[in-house]
């Protein structure tokens, strides 16, 4: 029932005990997961798990913390990747003002570059963004990302870049820091989202949600993300699973 829309399970983190993450994701209910690779090292392994697993998919792209060591080689590679059965879009993309690890104008160089190809390639994009709300906003408008739409990834950001982004036909997804107690804005903004267009996520290995924050988180815990999204639009859990695994097969025109 439940559609994971981002998770990292390629990452080392899971190196001990992968498959057995993957059955336990199973287990909580999970149906389909969407697995992002970012860079050179992470997209090899990140397919893999794509072609082992019937209902893991890929989403491939250049993450703005490695910008810097993007080629035109390696956009080249993505375009040739957007044509695997499997790639369901690009990404994770965007802007990250918070890791200072690429210079400003090459992480909106890489951005601009990949927005262009997913609309060569008409595929949706999965969009990263940190501590750079309006430049993120600024760069899809002026690169037409409307026209590929995509997924503003655990969103951080307020109201008002939320109703940007709709407008230019993204979804929003929300992640784990949206059940921690101090969440208030997150809270307030998922809130409001039209409910044909809210998603859910883990980005595991990162942003544990309650009650687990601090450990490491997997893509099972995606229920508990689940409920507090349900709790938020007054629904049951189960209304909430299925909307936003509609809304994610919609995007990801898997139907
Ligand atoms: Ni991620």
């Amino acid at each position: 029932m439940l559609f994971e829309t981002h998770a990292h399970l390629n990452a080392p983190e899971f190196d001990e005990d992968r498959e057995e993450v993957i059955a336990r994701a199973r287990e909580n209910g999970v149906s389909t997961i969407v697995n992002i690779g970012f860079n050179a090292e992470t997209i090899p392994t990140c397919l893999q798990l794509a072609e082992k697993h019937d209902f893991i998919y890929a989403v491939v792209g250049w993450h703005p913390q490695d910008a810097k060591d993007m080629t035109d080689e390696h956009l080249e590679w993505l375009e040739e990747l957007s044509r695997h059965p499997k790639v369901l879009g690009l990404g994770e993309m965007g802007l990250d003002y918070y890791w200072d690890t690429s210079p400003k104008d090459v992480q909106a160089e890489v951005f601009r570059k990949q927005i262009r190809l997913a609309r060569k390639v008409n595929l949706p994009i999965i969009i990263h963004n940190r501590d750079a709300h309006q430049d993120v906003i600024t760069i899809l408008r002026e690169e037409k990302a409307a026209e590929v739409g995509g997924i503003m990834h655990c969103f951080s950001g307020s109201w008002e870049t939320a109703k940007m982004a709709l407008d230019m036909n993204f979804y929003i997804s929300f992640g784990g820091p949206l059940t921690f107690k101090n969440a208030k804005q997150p809270k307030e903004v998922a809130a409001k989202v039209p409910l044909d267009r809210l998603l859910i996520e883990t980005d595991c290995p990162y942003l544990t949600p309650h009650p687990f924050r601090g450990k490491r988180n997997e893509s099972g815990y995606v229920r508990y993300v689940c409920e507090e999204m349900a709790n938020i639009h007054g629904m049951t859990y189960e209304e909430m699973a299925k909307q936003t695994a509609e809304n994610a097969r919609r995007l990801f025109r898997l139907d």
